[in-house]
């Protein structure tokens, strides 16, 4: 995914965009670029690395002023990483330019016919097609610049969000969109802005008004905000509070988002459960899926789909609605499951998990679902995200928003949302055990404070970061809940360390896995609480012990012993003691030891740990 921002005010926006930028820089950072109107031409600079380093290149030129401006971050997508591929691009005569997020798909066709029609190309991307399209309505007498922009639209096809500056149009901003998101803001100090995330603006937008699929929206100084085809009244209408408060995005005192992201859990948390869970009565409510919750509770069956660490987190929610509302639950990558033959109908749900609420490969699985007739419901943490629009109903994790590319608040709030769900259906299905679903929702209560709690092994975890740093490999085994946690400890290591880290069941160890094992090579496992999978898993540990592995335990009671009468403490490397919790919550109450982990190995590398190598925060491609 790519970033966009843009301004228009009566006042300089050069300052503003770039602090736009900054603020994008999550979306995509391997190269960036604004385009400026000023009264000698359009300004263009693009430069490849992060925000920061084209905020640099501008102090150097020195600063230009404006009052109409687009910048872009990009992840590439079409077209290497490199100065000419990054955004704005300009069309052939040089008078419009265009930042665009999402996919092109018939661009090939576009940029051929264009090609013959006499357009340079100067670049390898698809977005270079729509300046061309533009600048061809605009000579061949499109009346406004909206009007050339609707022109160019209906040629293309995909997803995508874009926006259009040209010389010969001063101080108008126009953007599209179609799948991809774009919301635009009235400033508290004047002037209008647009952004591909509310994030982005929530420190200059007094309302916000969210574009909806195949709307273009015109900014301009004088009137403000117009959507093509309703009169202004209308639009206006359509301005909201901003669902993102400026202390949200605050980095505070933390060196890095995906610190700040760790360490903030108990409170994100709480707001995840606020009014949600009430242990007096051992009641729950999930306002959002209410209506559909008879519908839920009766279905044949639950598929969720996901990926990455919603994925890990789908697989703790489906074990959680099993054991809880014995309910039956199937758990499928989204990119395989969009483009499988799945037996759904009516009688099915199927639940999209996506912290960002815009993974294509989420959205296509849950359009194939939707076709097939099932119940499509959400779990995200984007309000209004794409994912949130198409659903029939859903949950929002209430995190906040999480900027790191390692996503950690939201896989613990994923969790915690899935135990909320599993003790609703219980309920409402008159199944499971009475007496476990309400010691359940008393434990999610409790969760703030046991996360907190787990965080104070911060220092230790950081240690044993250090010690372990410069390992070529690094193992993760768990059982029951634990195998989920222990997947999504081993993706936090391989995608911010680039440590190569596997994880598996404790009990698929002796079949392969175990070959892996020399001395030294550290193996993270996440110890059960059950007494019945504690002694499955202490032996595993034994195992690896035996074989020189470095075991590094994660487990509530450092004398656990197993059936041959070692302790933990005795086969291990070394111990982490975590507060008790029933397994069912493990993955969130211990979810913060091996976000620590993850987190202090990178930064023992000196790895750059909010933007790890060729990846974005979230993929809106397949
Ligand atoms: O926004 P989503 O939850 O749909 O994102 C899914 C994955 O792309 C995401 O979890 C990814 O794996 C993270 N970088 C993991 O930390």
């Amino acid at each position: 995914m790519c970033g966009i921002f843009g301004r228009v005010s009566t006042k300089d926006v050069v300052p503003s965009v770039v602090a736009g930028l900054r603020q994008l820089d999550y979306r995509g950072y391997d190269s960036v670029g604004v385009a400026f109107l000023r009264p000698e031409g359009m300004y263009l600079l693009r430069n490849v690395g992060p925000a920061v380093d084209l905020e640099r290149r501008l102090q150097l030129k020195g600063f230009p002023t404006s009052t109409c401006g687009i910048g872009h971050t990009r992840w590439a997508t079409h077209g290497g990483v490199s100065e000419r591929n990054a955004h704005p691009h300009l069309s052939s005569n040089e008078r419009v330019a265009v930042v665009h997020n999402g996919t092109i798909e018939n661009y090939q066709r576009l940029r051929t016919e264009l090609i013959a029609l006499g357009h340079v190309f100067r670049s390898d991307t698809d977005t270079e097609v729509i300046p061309n399209l533009v600048q061809r309505a605009l000579e061949h007498g499109a009346a406004s610049l909206e009007d050339a922009v609707a022109e160019a639209t209906s040629h293309i096809h995909g997803a995508y969000a874009v926006a259009v500056i040209s010389i010969d149009h001063p101080n108008v901003i126009v953007a599209a969109r179609n799948s991809s998101p774009l919301v635009a803001g009235m400033c508290t100090d004047g002037g209008v802005l647009l952004a591909s995330d509310e994030a982005a603006i929530a420190d200059l937008a007094g309302s916000i008004l969210r574009l909806g699929d195949n709307e273009i929206i015109t900014l301009r100084i004088q009137d403000g905000l117009t959507i093509r085809g309703q009169d202004k009244r209308a639009t206006l209408a359509r301005l909201q509070q901003p669902s993102v408060r400026a202390e949200d995005v605050a980095l505070g005192d933390f060196e890095t988002r995906m610190a700040q992201e760790i360490f903030t859990q108990p409170l994100s948390l709480a707001a995840t459960i606020r009014s949600r869970v009430n242990p007096k009565d051992h009641s729950v409510r999930l306002g959002g899926i209410e209506r559909v919750l008879q519908r839920v509770s009766d279905c044949r069956g639950i598929t969720i789909v996901a990926c990455g660490t919603s994925y890990y987190a789908a697989l703790a929610g489906a074990r959680l609605i099993e054991s809880l509302a014995r309910m039956p639950v199937h758990v499928k990558e989204a990119s395989e499951f969009a483009y499988s033959d799945p037996i759904l109908g009516y009688q099915d749900v199927v639940i999209g998990v996506s912290q960002s609420g815009e993974t294509m490969d989420v959205i296509k699985a849950l359009e194939l679902a939707k076709v097939r007739g099932a119940l499509v419901l959400g779990i995200t943490n984007t309000n209004a995200s794409a994912i949130a629009r198409m659903v029939s109903a859903g949950v929002y994790l209430r995190v906040g928003p999480e900027f790191a590319v390692a996503s950690t608040k939201a896989f613990s709030g994923q969790v915690t949302v899935f135990a909320m769900l599993a003790a609703l259906l219980a309920e409402a299905g008159k199944r499971g055990v009475p007496t476990k679903t309400w010691s359940l929702i008393d434990d999610i209560s409790r969760i703030p404070e046991l996360v907190d709690e787990t965080l104070l092994t911060h220092e230790t975890v950081t240690r044993i970061a250090r010690t372990y740093a410069h390992c070529k490999r690094m193992l993760f085994l768990g059982k029951g809940y634990g195998l989920p946690l222990a997947l999504e400890g081993a993706l936090k290591v391989t995608e911010i360390a680039y440590i190569d880290a596997t994880a598996y069941g404790a009990g698929q160890l002796k079949h392969g896995p175990i070959a892996l094992i020399e001395p030294g090579v550290p193996v993270v496992v996440i110890v059960p609480n059950d007494a019945t999978l504690r002694t499955k898993v202490l032996s595993s540990v034994h195992e690896v012990y035996s074989r020189g592995g470095s075991v590094i335990a994660v487990a509530s009671d450092a004398v656990m012993a197993g059936e041959d009468g070692q302790t933990i403490t005795d086969t291990s490397a070394e111990v982490i003691v975590v507060p008790y919790v029933k397994d069912e919550l493990a993955p969130v109450v211990y979810a913060p030891v091996v976000q620590m982990l993850a987190l202090g190995l990178a930064e023992a590398l000196g790895r750059n740990v909010d933007q790890p190598r060729n990846l974005a925060k979230s993929v809106t491609v397949e």
